[in-house]
């Protein structure tokens, strides 16, 4: 029986219908016409469907989304604001962090909550907190510089809106 169930997504208030076995991966995309978050393996395996729940990185699509009920998501369509780059994705197109661009949302926002948590992550915490966002391209060396130069160009890479130093 379909349960009806509120969501907080990029600030917005969202009322859907949903199954009790629909994923969060699912109602985003297939639902809400949020098509930024990857379906990539549907597995838990690859990180394209990697969205923010209350600041820290889940994978969409091997969580409910009645579990997802109540939380703040943030998906890849809320990071940029007022028509400018967030400074993560504007790090990814200048230091080449992405190709084909499939694995890129889930790589932005699981580096976002890597800055969210370490004020200064060194490279080797970027690289073991991200090994679960796989990508066909890139080679991953780019992806890390990336994510190294927002964290040092811009302070606020990292913080919540309304935290700005
Ligand atoms: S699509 Fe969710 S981890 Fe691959
Ligand atoms: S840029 Fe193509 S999969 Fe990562």
């Amino acid at each position: 029986m379909k349960r009806a169930i509120e969501l907080s997504i990029n600030g917005d208030t969202y009322d859907v219908l949903v199954s009790p076995n629909n994923t969060l991966l699912e109602v985003l995309r297939d639902k809400l016409g949020l098509m930024g978050t990857k379906r990539g393996c549907d597995l838990g395996a690859c990180g394209a469907c990697t969205v923010l729940i209350n600041g820290e990185a889940y994978l969409s699509c091997v969580m409910l989304a009645i579990d997802a009920g109540g939380k703040d998501i943030l998906t890849i369509e809320g990071l940029a604001e007022g028509g400018e780059l967030h400074p993560l994705q504007s790090s990814f197109v200048e230091k080449g962090g992405l190709q084909c661009g499939f694995c890129t949302p889930g790589m932005i926002l699981t580096a976002r909550a890597i800055l969210n948590e370490e004020e200064n992550p060194t490279e080797d915490v970027i690289k073991r907190k991200m090994a679960g966002n796989l990508c066909r391209c890139t080679g991953y060396k780019k992806v890390v510089e990336a994510v190294m130069s927002a964290n040092e160009s811009d302070e606020n890479a990292g913080r919540p809106e309304g935290q700005e130093a």
